[in-house]
């Protein structure tokens, strides 16, 4: 299976970047501090899928949020990254297929999405350089 190779260094706090990685969109956030935190103030035991900003992302690398820009529902790709700016209730990405709300760590927090966005397997291979697959 193919990988992908990104390099991330031109993306800003606050943004977010639709890339593709096995002909699926990818969505790659470069996360304030206060998106962070906000997802850091989340109760676990309260989201549908529980897992939290560490679970989804690397040691070191806690600001970068990487996700397939995939609707767990049924498959549309949500805004937020790159165009639309609409990123819904909580401040991550929002599906306007059926409305469903995902938050600053990509987890589904309103809506009929039944999962988080998948984080892909991926690793950095330097500070700007990640390495998707
Ligand atoms: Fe996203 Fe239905 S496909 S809400």
């Amino acid at each position: 299976l193919s990988t992908t190779e990104l390099d991330v260094s031109a993306i800003e706090p606050g943004q977010a970047i639709k890339a593709s990685f096995r002909k699926q969109p990818l969505f790659v956030r470069n996360l304030t501090q206060k998106e962070q935190d906000e997802a850091n103030a989340v109760p676990v035991s309260s989201l549908r899928d529980p897992q939290t900003l560490k679970d989804r992302t690397k040691e070191g690398h806690a600001n970068w949020l990487i996700t397939l820009g995939v609707c767990t529902h049924l498959g549309c790709v949500p805004l937020g990254a790159g165009e639309g700016e609409n990123r819904g209730p909580f401040g991550g990405y929002f599906c306007p297929c059926h409305g469903s709300a995902y938050d600053t760590a990509g987890r589904i927090r309103q809506g009929p999405a039944p999962k988080n966005l998948e984080v892909p397997n991926y690793e950095f291979t330097s500070p700007t350089v990640v390495v998707v697959g």
